[in-house]
C-alpha cells in the first residue's frame, strides 16, 4: 500500500464543501481516509433514522416553545425532516463520503434544504444526548415487536398442543427416560418460558422509557431548553434527571440483549430437542417440507436446519452481550467513543431472535408427530415404577420403603425373571391392582396434582396459559410512545 496515498487526504485538508466534518471549525486538516474508516457507522446506524428525525422534531418543536427558533424557522426545518423522511423511506437520499454517521448525514442534508434554519438544529444539542435518544426510540419499537413475535410463537405451541389431545411421550431426566408425559404439557413447557421473556422484554421496556435529549454532550446547556417537554413530545415516560447519566448509560442496551441472549437460549433448547425428535434415533416429529433442508449429495436426507442455526446461533447472541459488558465496563463519565460499541450487537441480537423466532414458529406449526412412536417409547414398562411406588404409599408404605420394593422388581425384570406386570402381579402387597399400571396409556393419566403432565391438570394449565397470552398482550398494547415519524 502507499502511505503517501493513505496520508493524502488529511495532507489535503479540506474536504469539498459538502463534506465538512461537524468540528471543522477547530480543524485547519481534513480527516484521513484511515480515520474515517475505522470510526464511521453509518453502515449500521442509518436503520435508526426514523428515530433520528423522530428525535430531531421534537428538538426543534422544543427550540421554538422556548423562543430558540422563529415559527418560521421552526416550519422550514420541519418541512426539511420531512424532505429527508421521504428521501429515505424511498431510498433516495444521497449520503456523502463525511456522512460519518445518521445523525450527521440528517443534519448535512437538512442544511442544505432549510438553508441557515437548517444551522440551528443542533442548537444545545450534542450528538451524546441526541444517539442515546435515537437508541431508545429504536428500542422502543423493536423490542415490542420481538415481543409480538414471541406471543405469536407462544400461540403456536398452544395451538399444537390443543391438537395433540392425549398423546403422550416419554418425559426425560437426564435424557434418559424417567415418566410419561403429554405431548401438550411439554409443548406449553416451552410456552412458559416464552412468556417469561416477553416479561422480561416489558420490563425492559419500561426501564429504558426516559428521555436523554437535553443532557447535551454531557452537562447540560446555558439555553433554556425544556427537556421535559420534549420527553412528552417523543412519548417518553419522563426526561432523565441526570446529564451525566443520560449521555453515558447504556444499561438498556445490555438489559436488551441480556432479554435476546436468553430468548435465544430457550430457542436453542427447542433447537436442541426437535433435532434429537426428527432424528431416526427418536422419530417423533416429522417435519413440513417447507421447513427442512435436503443434502447436496446424500438424495435421503431432510435435515432440521432451522432447529440446529437455532441452537447455534445462541452462541453468538450470548458472544454480543459478554462484548457489550466488556466495551462498558472501563467506561469513565460520560460519553466516550466506545459508545458506539452498542449498536452493532444490539441491531444483530434483534435481528437474529427476530429471524429465528419466525422460522421456529413455522417449523412447529407444519410439524406433525409420530403419536405411535411417542407413546410407544412411553410405554416402556420401567416407567411406571414410579406409580407403584405411590401405590404402596397410598396404602400406608413409608415411600423410601416402597422404592426399594418396586426398585428390586424393576431389577428382577431387567435381569430376566419376567415382564415387570408379571412380576407385580405376583406381589401380594402390589396384586392386580399394582399390574394394572403398568399397562400402557396409564401412567400419564396419574399425574394429577396441580401443574402434573396428565390430562386433569392440564385443563387448568390451559386455562392460565390463555390468561398469561392475553395479559401479554393488554401489556404490550399499553407501552406508549412507540413512535414512527410524526
Ligand atoms: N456515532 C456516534 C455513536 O454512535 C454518535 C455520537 C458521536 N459523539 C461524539 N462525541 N463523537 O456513539
Amino acid at each position: 500500500m502507499d502511505l503517501d496515498d493513505e496520508h493524502k487526504f488529511a495532507r489535503d485538508g479540506e474536504l469539498p464543501a459538502k463534506a465538512k466534518t461537524l468540528w471543522h471549525g477547530r480543524f485547519t486538516g481534513g480527516p484521513s481516509e484511515s480515520l474515517m474508516a475505522y470510526t464511521v457507522s453509518l453502515s449500521y446506524d442509518q436503520r435508526m433514522w426514523r428515530d433520528d428525525i423522530a428525535g430531531s422534531k421534537a428538538h426543534v418543536r422544543g427550540l421554538a416553545r422556548v423562543g430558540l427558533l422563529t415559527e418560521d424557522e421552526r416550519n422550514d426545518i420541519l418541512s426539511a425532516l420531512d424532505q429527508v423522511a421521504v428521501e429515505m423511506e424511498s431510498a433516495t437520499f444521497e449520503f456523502v463520503a463525511s456522512d460519518e454517521d445518521i445523525h450527521t448525514a440528517i443534519e448535512r442534508r437538512v442544511t442544505e434544504i432549510a438553508g441557515p434554519a437548517g444551522g440551528k438544529l443542533h442548537t444545545a444539542r450534542s450528538r451524546n444526548d441526541q444517539v442515546a435518544t435515537d437508541l431508545r426510540l429504536w428500542c422502543k419499537r423493536e423490542l415490542k415487536d420481538v415481543a409480538i413475535r414471541l406471543v405469536e410463537m407462544q400461540e403456536a405451541l398452544l395451538e399444537q398442543a390443543l391438537g395433540a389431545g392425549d398423546t403422550y411421550l416419554p418425559g426425560y431426566t437426564h435424557l434418559q427416560r424417567a415418566q410419561p408425559v403429554l405431548l401438550s404439557h411439554h409443548l406449553m413447557a416451552h410456552g412458559w418460558a416464552l412468556g417469561r421473556d416477553v416479561s422480561r422484554l416489558i420490563d425492559t421496556l419500561h426501564r429504558l422509557d426516559v428521555s436523554p435529549l437535553g443532557a447535551g454532550a454531557l452537562a447540560g446547556s446555558s439555553l433554556p431548553i425544556d427537556p421535559v417537554g420534549t420527553a412528552a413530545d417523543l412519548g417518553f415516560a419522563k426526561a432523565f434527571d441526570n446529564s451525566l447519566d443520560a449521555v453515558s448509560d447504556r444499561d438498556f442496551v445490555a438489559e436488551a440483549v441480556f432479554d435476546l441472549a436468553l430468548i435465544g437460549i430457550h430457542l436453542s433448547r427447542i433447537g436442541e430437542e426437535w433435532v434429537l425428535w426428527t432424528s431416526g434415533e427418536f422419530g417423533f416429529v416429522k417435519l413440513d417440507d417447507g421447513y427442512a433442508t435436503g443434502s447436496s449429495m446424500l438424495p435421503q436426507k431432510k435435515n432440521p436446519d432451522i432447529a440446529e442455526l437455532a441452537r447455534g446461533k445462541s452462541g453468538r447472541l450470548i458472544g454480543n452481550l459478554t462484548g457489550l459488558l466488556a466495551t462498558l465496563k472501563g467506561l469513565p463519565m460520560a460519553y466516550n467513543r466506545d459508545l458506539q460499541e452498542d449498536k452493532e450487537p444490539l441491531f444483530d441480537s434483534v435481528e437474529q431472535v427476530t429471524l429465528a423466532v419466525a422460522a421456529l414458529t413455522g417449523m412447529i406449526a407444519t410439524a406433525t408427530f409420530n403419536v405411535d412412536v411417542m407413546q410407544a417409547a412411553a410405554d416402556e414398562e420401567t416407567m411406571a415404577a414410579t406409580d407403584l411406588a405411590e401405590f404402596l404409599v397410598r396404602g400406608g408404605m413409608p415411600f423410601r420403603e416402597a422404592h426399594a420394593v418396586v426398585g428390586a422388581h424393576v431389577q428382577a425384570c431387567i435381569a430376566g425373571e419376567g415382564s415387570l406386570a408379571d412380576l407385580v402381579r405376583a406381589d401380594p402387597l402390589l396384586g392386580e391392582d399394582g399390574a394394572a399400571l403398568v399397562a400402557p396409556g396409564v401412567g400419564v393419566k396419574m399425574r394429577t396434582s396441580r401443574g402434573a403432565a396428565g390430562p386433569a391438570a392440564r385443563e387448568e394449565q390451559v386455562g392460565s396459559y390463555r390468561t398469561m397470552l392475553e395479559n401479554e398482550m393488554i401489556e404490550i398494547r399499553s407501552l406508549t410512545g412507540v413512535t414512527g415519524v410524526n
